[in-house]
């Protein structure tokens, strides 16, 4: 724990911030002794407190039991029959919301749509109609690869209706990257798009499904929205027009009886090898959390404009901008683009215009605008900001306060968000109306969360003294495991704290009893608040081939929070030079998409490693930081190896 313990002293941190007065008057939860009422309650008898959560919620049937929990195995809402998709829209609409927007939608040139959700419900029908047309059955795994537009969240809620489980693809993943998760989840088909903008550009997605499919022999069906008119390859029988087939649905699907238990998607992520895992959620306990925790994280009312940021490609936007959200009536504002297009004022631009009362961003999209200077956003009214979110990566306490002055003018509060992919919802945040803000810190564990800070054998540590974060109880919306490999989420999650879910974050937990993240403990870094795997790197650039060996660490950056390094052995025969380096950087956007390009490649004639044959990423990780190594060497094969790579020129 040394690693963690230095990270803890540069994080002193003594600013408070109480909820605002004015907040807390109106707020959901407006007192800490009502937080502590009702948290004391859901940890003391979890049963008890989700029964009652979960009636507010329709179900075709009741559940019978609450949990089944046969560790590592939950089963939550036994037995209760519901569709997700139903509890979204057609609920508001029996409420008499039917006449209330669900979704504003901006599109990059600036075009836009707005749905009541009753015209979302019509136009879900009609996908889930044309879904079923192409032979999807309930249980088939339907996979999206789209851009940000309606159209993606209308396909996503079409498959929940008819209990076909979705795999979302972000639309910056490529088409190895695809056929990968295609082939994983042994999908039908494919709905994607002609293209997406992004900064002005057209981001070829239906061009990259077609390079996907050639080595993805389950893919019957590809069907298509027309984005940006971009020219597109076509194979007539496979690919279908969405406007051809969709729009000619009727409205009307009767919503799936699905069981709690069903599968609602997957989603993959990165872990610590080199093959994405698919995340599985299912209906009941996933419905009930990530509807719950958005009510209450966010204060949701039925006035507000939300605004996540996120792609609904990652969790984030699966939970909350999606399923939570929705669920809870209010409008849903979408963007389709980048956030400096056409200048770093348009996120702010948006929430003047559209009168955005909830933002929910990340600490890498903040420190970018931090950067831009103060007087962009000061020229916009922000006014409309009552609360502001946060979520991906620890957020830095400057980045904090700028984001309170800047951006919520010292009114909003913030929201840090602590969750992963595997948890499905927030785990860890401040509750707007009562929590005492320190800046960078995620505060405390929400409803029904049973979290700790350990050591390796599970033993509580002491106040303010780093370990592993670990959750000991299961929880609605936790991951029911790994898609097709079951051992894997055995041993990735249970096994490395016995008995308690390893969430392989570093944290402390102060004196206030506030839970203050610290970053990864294993080969997993974050990039812009996204998880890759430096193993899938590593195998990307061996799959290069004039590479011989590759290790991939990661190393601070000022605006995504870390990026990669990559240390490269090459074959013999092959020589290092600026064209390769550009080269292998290609070979990882082709492998993997972008946001995995390492920042520097190194070259060597080999690697550091131990006399038993490792890697030693401690001391990579020093030199690509540093340009040093000081640490301990004596279990090196080869000194000369570092000699060699400390020359090496830098990416
Ligand atoms: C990992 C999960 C949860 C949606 C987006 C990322 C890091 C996430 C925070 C936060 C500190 C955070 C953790 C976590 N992380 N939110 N508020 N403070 N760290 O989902 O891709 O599954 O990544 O992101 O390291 O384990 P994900």
């Amino acid at each position: 724990m040394t690693e963690s313990q230095t990270i803890q002293s540069s994080m002193v941190e003594t600013r408070k911030f109480p909820p605002p007065a004015r907040f807390a008057s109106q707020a959901h939860i407006n007192s800490p002794a009502e937080y502590q009422r009702m948290h004391r309650l859901s940890i003391d008898d979890p049963e008890g407190y989700w029964r009652e959560t979960a009636k507010s919620f329709v179900w075709f049937e009741p559940f019978t039991r609450v949990l089944k929990w046969d560790p590592p195995h939950a089963q939550w809402f036994v037995g209760g029959k519901t569709n997700v998709a139903y509890n979204c829209l057609d609920v508001q609409i029996d409420r008499g919301h039917g006449e209330r927007t669900a979704i504003t939608w901006e599109g990059e040139p600036g075009d836009g749509v707005t749905l009541t959700y009753r015209q979302l419900r019509d136009r879900v029908g009609q996908c889930a109609n044309a879904l079923k047309s192409l032979g999807v059955k309930k249980g088939d795994i339907v996979t999206l690869y789209m851009p940000m537009v309606p159209e993606l969240m209308i396909a996503m809620l079409a498959c929940a209706r008819i209990g076909a489980p979705h795999s979302i693809i972000f639309g910056g993943f490529s088409a190895t990257a695809i056929a990968d998760r295609v082939n994983d989840a042994k999908s039908r088909i494919i709905v994607t798009a002609d293209g997406g903008w992004r900064r002005g550009s057209v981001v070829p997605l239906k061009q990259n499904v077609d390079e996907a499919v050639k080595s993805c022999p389950t893919v019957q069906h590809v069907l298509v929205l027309k984005r940006c008119e971009n020219e597109i390859a076509w194979t007539s029988g496979r690919d279908h027009w969405w406007h051809e087939l969709v729009d000619s649905q009727p409205a009307a699907c009767p919503p799936e009886r699905c069981d709690s238990e069903d599968l609602l998607f997957i989603l993959y992520t990165s872990g610590t090898t080199g093959k994405p895992k698919g995340i599985m959620h299912t209906t009941g306990g996933y419905m009930v959390y990530t509807a719950h925790s958005a009510k209450y994280i966010f204060d949701l009312k039925p006035d507000d404009v939300y605004w996540c940021t996120a792609d609904i490609g990652w969790v984030t936007g699966h939970s909350y901008i999606t399923y939570g959200p929705l669920q809870n009536g209010v409008n849903v504002f979408m963007y389709e683009g980048a956030p400096n297009h056409p200048d770093w004022g348009r996120f702010w631009d948006i929430v003047q215009r559209h009168r955005v009362t909830i933002f929910y961003t990340a600490p890498t999209a903040i420190r970018s605008f931090m950067r831009q200077g103060d007087a962009i956003p000061a020229k916009y009214d922000m006014s409309s900001l009552r609360l502001l979110g946060s979520v991906g990566e620890p957020i830095n306490p400057e980045a904090w306060m700028w984001y309170h002055t800047r951006i919520g003018g010292e009114r909003c509060p913030i929201v840090d968000t602590w969750w992963q992919t595997e948890t499905g919802g927030a785990m860890i945040s401040p509750l707007p109306g009562c929590t005492t803000l320190k800046p960078g810190c995620a505060t405390k564990p929400f409803f029904g969360v049973d979290v700790a800070v350990v050591d390796q054998s599970g033993k509580e540590q002491p106040a303010n003294t780093g370990g592993f974060l670990v959750i000991r109880k299961p929880w609605p919306a936790m991951l029911r495991g790994i898609y097709g490999d079951m051992e894997r989420y055995r041993n990735q999650y249970w096994t490395q704290v016995p008995g308690f879910y390893f969430t392989a974050d570093a944290c402390r937990r102060d004196e206030d009893g506030n839970f203050w993240l610290m970053g990864r403990v294993d080969d997993v870094i974050n990039i812009s608040g996204h998880r890759i795997g430096t193993a899938e790197v590593e195998s990307a650039l061996v799959s290069h081939p004039a590479v011989a060996e590759a290790a991939v660490v990661g190393v601070p950056h000022e605006i995504k929070g870390q990026a990669l390094a990559a240390f490269v052995a090459l074959k013999r025969g092959q020589t290092a030079s600026d064209d390769l380096k550009k080269a292998l950087l290609d070979h990882v956007t082709k492998e993997i998409g972008a946001i995995a390009r390492p920042e520097q490649i190194r070259f060597s004639e080999a690697l550091p490693k131990t006399r038993s044959g490792k890697i030693m990423r401690r001391l990579l990780k020093e030199l690509a930081s540093t340009g040093e190594v000081k640490g301990d060497t004596t279990t090196l094969e080869d000194f000369g190896v570092i000699a060699s790579l400390r020359e090496s020129d830098e990416g």
